[in-house]
């Protein structure tokens, strides 16, 4: 699959078969985002990966009780470690960088026949206090990865690109 095929395909998965990803797979999934590339190459992103179902059972309950999010064989915690950098442009760059990993991510799960949801939607606290996750590091997203239960093949609800496009100027 070429990275177009796997942007076209990729879909919001709300829905997972209870199968267990392969290590291999999951290995090569993570590894595409370690591989992304960061503001002067930092990589703040650490990624806990949760198996546990109980604790799945809690993340979905920190996700404003999106409990899709725990029925998903694995769920990524994407945290980013917060020292003050920010770029020059004004912008701190750990959630940048932290996002383009998880799309780097995303895209590899579909590769893999994987699907993935971004969840931007759930109570930071209550997620750092199930890991103790320390004070320094932030949880950019939470991701589930697994099979999906159904494929989706609905066209991608997005602005017109002539909208999106600005050619030259504003
Ligand atoms: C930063 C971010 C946060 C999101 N948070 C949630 C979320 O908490 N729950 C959810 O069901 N979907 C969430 N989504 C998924 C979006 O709703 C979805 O990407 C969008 O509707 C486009 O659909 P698609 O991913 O199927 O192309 C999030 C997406 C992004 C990029």
């Amino acid at each position: 699959m070429n990275v177009f095929e796997a942007i076209k395909k990729r879909r919001s998965v709300r829905s997972y078969l209870d199968k267990p990803i392969e290590d291999e797979k999951l290995n090569a999934v993570l590894e595409a985002g370690r591989l992304a590339p960061s503001a002067k190459n930092r990589q703040e992103w650490r990624f806990i990966v949760v198996k546990d179902s109980e604790l799945r059972r809690r993340i979905g309950e920190a996700a404003n009780g999106q409990s899709f999010v725990g029925e998903a064989p694995v769920v990524v915690v994407a945290c980013g470690v917060v020292d003050g950098y920010v770029m020059s442009c004004g912008q701190p760059s750990y959630p940048i960088d932290v996002a383009i990993a998880l799309d780097h991510i995303s895209l590899a799960a579909v590769d893999c026949g994987l699907g993935t949801c971004w969840i931007g939607a759930f109570n930071e606290g209550k997620v750092k206090e199930i890991w103790g996750i320390p004070e320094e590091v932030r949880v950019v997203e939470l991701m589930p990865i697994g099979y999906p239960a159904f494929q989706t093949v609905k066209e991608k609800n997005r602005l017109p690109f002539s909208k999106i496009v600005k050619q030259g100027h504003w």
